[in-house]
């Protein structure tokens, strides 16, 4: 035998040598969800080991995170006034731009903020945009989703995620921002975001399930790969400096279609539902935690995202898994 490919597994040493992909810290954003009120630290329910915050404890929860190479957070808040035309999502004394306004303070440019755009928190119907006769409204939408980001960007966020998938949503929020003089902040589309029912525990954790229909008149269909490229592609053109791809773990194709297509940075968004599996599974002692852990994301790294939005990254750091 002239080729035996087990020569390379041989021990540990050859086969870090020759390992294809490797995981860094830096690649990773930690979501955090941030609510009213002091001292406040409320466990969710669906997914173990994930809190909300309040202003307080966030920054000392960052602070932690922080001291462990955890630098890059992503910012959703839960529990502003809800209303028809979401207004609270581009009101500065809302809870996500005094948080990041908090943060900075605090942390300075040793944090990185990131932050989700949409307005689903805000609407009193719970859908991720202005609805009329049941239908989320797209250009009405987009502009104020584009208040939004200048909201967060004022306050001083570094980058921004919307997620909301309206048409037209990143070069009206590029063009905002630079008519603003914020065109050093980013946007990491949500280029991608497949209407999915691994969305489950966020939607108890950010409190903003569509009390009516679902999202499918504007998130992707989870059949539709050649529309992924195109929607992937319209957000590069638009501006986008990083295409997302959410849910990951079922979309490994979509990750590494978008990588073939784009040059931009891939991200990947490693949702509540694909969380929860992992911890309910490991809680009941079906599989090893840190063994399906690292595996799941290294297959979002071999796939072809450079960034990975997990839930996961506060027990790898804390346990040493990397
Ligand atoms: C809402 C939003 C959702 C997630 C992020 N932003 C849920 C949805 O679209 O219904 C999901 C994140 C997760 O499941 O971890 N725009
Ligand atoms: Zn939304």
């Amino acid at each position: 035998m002239l080729y035996r490919p087990r020569r390379l597994r041989k021990n540990s040493i050859v086969r870090e040598m020759v390992a294809e992909t490797r995981l860094s810290k830096d690649m990773f954003i930690y979501p955090y969800f941030v609510v009213p009120g002091k001292d406040v630290i409320h466990q969710i329910d669906a997914m173990p080991g994930i809190s909300h915050f309040s202003t307080d404890t966030l920054i000392k929860d960052v602070e932690k995170g922080l001291k462990l190479g955890v630098n890059k957070i992503m910012l959703f808040g839960v529990g502003d006034e809800k209303s028809e035309d979401a207004h609270s999502a581009y009101d500065p004394h809302s809870l996500v731009p005094v948080a990041i306004r908090e943060l900075k303070k605090n942390f300075g440019d040793d944090l990185y903020i990131v932050t989700d755009v949409c307005v689903c928190s805000y609407t009193n119907h719970g859908h991720c945009g202005i609805l009329k006769d049941d239908y989320v409204q797209n250009d009405v939408t987009v502009d104020l989703i584009a208040k939004m980001a200048l909201n967060h960007a004022e306050a001083g966020a570094d980058m921004l995620a919307p997620s909301d998938m309206m048409d037209g949503r990143i070069l009206a929020i590029r063009e905002k921002l630079d008519s603003n003089h914020f065109e050093n902040v980013a946007i990491m589309s949500h280029a991608t975001k497949f209407a999915s029912a691994y969305y489950g525990p966020f939607r108890e954790a950010a409190d903003c399930a569509p009390n009516k229909g679902d999202r499918k008149a504007y998130q992707m269909d989870f059949r539709n790969p050649a529309e992924a490229v195109r929607e992937a592609l319209l957000d590069e053109s638009e501006g986008a400096d990083v295409l997302m791809v959410k849910p990951a773990l079922a979309y490994l194709d979509i990750i590494a279609k978008l990588k073939q297509n784009s040059d931009l940075p891939i991200a990947c968004y490693n949702v509540s539902g694909e969380y929860s599996m992992i911890k309910a599974a490991a809680q009941k002692g079906w599989i090893d935690e840190q063994k399906v852990v690292m595996e799941t994301l290294h297959a979002f790294a071999r796939a072809g995202a450079s960034v990975i939005t997990t839930y996961h990254i506060r027990d790898m750091v804390e346990n040493n898994w990397i």
